[in-house]
């Protein structure tokens, strides 16, 4: 078995990683102790790695020392990755299995947990608005890293991703074009601001904040896949408590709830797409 190369520079130790994230929450408050441990240590290496840093304990006293670097440091550390239309097919299920049983409630809430720079939340938006209910909905979009909140709450997105969006979008088989909603401006696909309008963008920590509101409909994809079994299975109860009765929840396409200790208390609405309903208390 060979090593990686930045495995050949710096070996790191669980011991290591347990005083790196004991030391953030002491000082910080953040959890990282229960990230999936090969990930999460894969992500320190490229840490250590990008400020040419040869120790975690180097790590630890820059992260202490520096708030504006542990800023950084989260950024870092989460995988931030997002797209509009991500998975087009899971849209389509939400139109045709989700957003009829809203558009018979007078109003409802949807919450975009770990929305990251905010290209899920436009996407839902013009879903929500095409079917004549975004102005029935309240949506709070939250995220760890205050940085890609502050990017989500301008909904703007850079135009290198342009032809791409536009192809996800063609897949969705939404009327009209993409170009629809956005204008290009300084470099940017400007976003029809209308469409946040009814959108809080809020700091909330998965792993560390209890529940603060019920919705109807909560999306939390793709970032499951980055704690262990033990968060998995206590974000899913604060998913669960968050939601209300037959409300919908919404999973990365390489996630699910079956394993997990409350899945008894979701149905399964479309298994491929990852939509299930919470059925019992
Ligand atoms: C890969 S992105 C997923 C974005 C979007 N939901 C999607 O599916 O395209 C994962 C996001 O989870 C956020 N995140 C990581 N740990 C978190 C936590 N403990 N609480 C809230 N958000 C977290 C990261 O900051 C990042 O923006």
């Amino acid at each position: 078995m060979f090593n990686r190369p930045d495995e050949e520079i710096i070996q790191i130790e669980l011991e290591e990683i347990t005083k790196l994230t004991d030391a953030i929450f002491t000082k910080y408050g953040y959890d990282f102790s229960n990230y999936a441990i090969s990930s999460f240590k894969r992500r320190i290496l490229m840490v250590l790695k990008k400020y040419g840093l040869k120790s975690v304990d180097k790590l630890i006293q820059k992260i202490l020392f520096e708030p504006a670097f542990f800023e950084q440091f989260v950024l870092d550390i989460t995988v931030n990755t997002t797209e509009m239309f991500r998975d087009p097919t899971f849209y389509k299920a939400l139109k045709h299995q989700v957003v009829p049983v809203l558009a018979t409630k007078p109003e409802f809430n949807v919450w975009h947990a770990a929305c990251s720079t905010g290209e899920e939340v436009i996407s839902l938006a013009i879903l929500l608005d095409q079917e004549g209910i975004l102005n029935k909905a309240k949506i709070y979009a939250t995220d760890i890293n205050h940085v890609v909140l502050q990017k989500a709450a301008s909904a703007a997105f850079p135009v290198r991703n342009l032809d791409f969006y536009h192809e996800n979008y063609a897949k969705t088989e939404f009327p009209g074009q993409l170009s629809d909603y956005y204008t290009i401006e300084n470099g940017t696909m400007q976003f029809d601001k209308r469409l946040i309008q009814n959108v809080k963008f809020k700091h909330h920590d998965l792993a560390r904040d209890v529940h603060f509101y019920k919705f109807d409909l909560i999306l939390c994809r793709n970032v499951m896949i980055y704690f262990n079994q033990e968060l998995q299975n206590r974000v899913f109860e604060l998913l669960h408590n968050s939601l209300f009765m037959n409300g919908f929840l919404c999973l990365g396409a390489k996630e699910s709830l079956i394993w997990c200790k409350i899945a008894d208390k979701f149905e399964t609405v479309n298994s491929h797409e990852k939509i299930f309903r919470k059925i019992k208390a």
